[in-house]
């Protein structure tokens, strides 16, 4: 759906990251442009470049660079993962409400899928007992999205122990997508859980908290041999990654760069949440969420019976915006709202989804006399 539609809509709204950085951004961070002309456009090291690697390395205490692969984003680590891990019959637990990427994949390799559901009313905790039915002897991979996309909560220490030794356990692997890691808006840097136990695979990538999704450079870090398996898989697919990209990631991951980019989302993202909380509080209590600790992303539950992908189509048939309705990350009777992008563009598109929600329930769309009437019910 986001791909059918993001690029003809006036508002995309259905992003995840924040507003993205340029090259000339990076160009401020020390990345040398004149260098980068003279590049040969060969084959880049189709595991990742040793400086790139070396970098990536310092952010996982411990790492070794033959535990880490570079891939093009985190989508595609994930699905190396996979498909080095998981065969026909296997069982993939992970949470829901979620990046749905895992289970399309699981599927296709002929995996089933077991859900576990965060729940809002205890702040976006795992179910337990639903966990413990999820993960079993029979689970191979557990995949977590943490911080998650889209409830934008962080798992507590706590949680993350009960994770580990329930896998351990089981004897199942836990990926752990990380993508958000450095995006918190207002709390500490999340936990990663690499280093926890050795049945850990984290991904990740530039994707989100770096803001610098259009170069495609993720990564995965795990037990070597695993990587390595990996790595063949990747020869399979797409070889390796682009060398251009390995180049800008080289700037971007660098230890004070790094911290730079985090801090840019963060300034983004406080900036951006006061403008959604007080959107939120326009709807008299019918659309409520749990702000999210980290990421861009508004996941709001909203009082109505009539399924988000109506509410969906008819936010972007009417007023050219396009949203993610809950059922496709797991959880009807949400919306998924982007709130990365650039104070303006933020206000319009929600005040576009405003219009089309306030219809639903007939309240007045804001300061609109004349608009009042032609807003139908859903
Ligand atoms: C949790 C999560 N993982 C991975 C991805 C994809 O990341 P990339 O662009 O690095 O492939 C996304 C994109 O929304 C995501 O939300």
């Amino acid at each position: 759906m986001q791909s059918t539609w993001e690029n003809l809509v006036d508002y995309d709204m259905s992003e995840s990251g924040v507003t993205p950085l340029t090259l000339r951004e990076l160009v401020d961070m020390g990345f040398d442009l004149d260098d980068f002309l003279d590049q040969p456009l060969g084959y880049s090291q189709s595991n990742g470049t040793i400086p790139l690697r070396e970098r990536i390395g310092a952010i996982y205490a411990g790492s070794t660079i033959e535990a880490i692969e570079v891939t093009n984003g985190t989508s595609e680590a994930n699905y190396l993962v996979a498909l080095s891990l998981l065969e026909r019959g296997d069982v993939l637990a992970m949470e829901v409400p979620n990046y749905m990427q895992m289970p399309g994949v699981a599927r296709s390799l002929g995996a089933t899928i077991r859900t576990f559901s965060l729940r809002h009313e205890t702040g976006w905790e795992p179910d337990w007992d639903e966990f413990d039915r999820a993960v079993a002897p029979d689970t191979k991979i557990l995949y977590l999205s943490n911080p998650n996309n889209p409830t934008g909560a962080v798992l507590s220490s706590e949680a993350m122990q009960r994770i580990i030794e329930r896998c351990e356990r089981t004897g199942t692997w836990i990926l752990a997508d990380e993508v958000y890691l450095g995006a918190e808006i207002d709390r500490p840097r999340t936990r990663s859980f690499w280093g926890m136990s050795d049945r850990v695979i984290v991904t990740s990538g530039l994707s989100k908290a770096f803001g610098i999704p259009g170069v495609r450079v993720g990564w995965l870090i795990g037990p070597p041999s695993l990587v390595a398996t990996c790595w063949s898989q990747h020869d399979y697919l797409t070889i390796g990654p682009n060398k251009l990209s390995d180049r800008v990631a080289q700037t971007a991951v660098d230890a004070r760069n790094r911290e730079r980019c985090y801090a840019r989302t963060r300034a983004i993202l406080q900036h951006n949440l006061k403008i959604a909380r007080e959107w939120l509080q326009d709807f008299g209590g019918r659309l409520t969420w749990q702000e999210p600790q980290a990421g861009a992303i508004a996941l709001v539950k909203y009082e109505s019976d009539v399924p988000s992908i109506q509410l969906a189509d008819r936010v972007r048939t009417r007023q050219s915006t396009l949203i993610v309705p809950g059922v496709h990350v797991g959880l009807e009777r949400y919306l998924r709202i982007w709130i990365g992008g650039r104070e303006p563009f933020l206000r319009e598109g929600l005040r576009r989804i405003g219009l089309e929600l306030k219809g639903v329930w007939g309240l007045p769309p804001e300061g609109g006399s004349h608009e009042r009437n032609g807003v139908a019910s859903c």
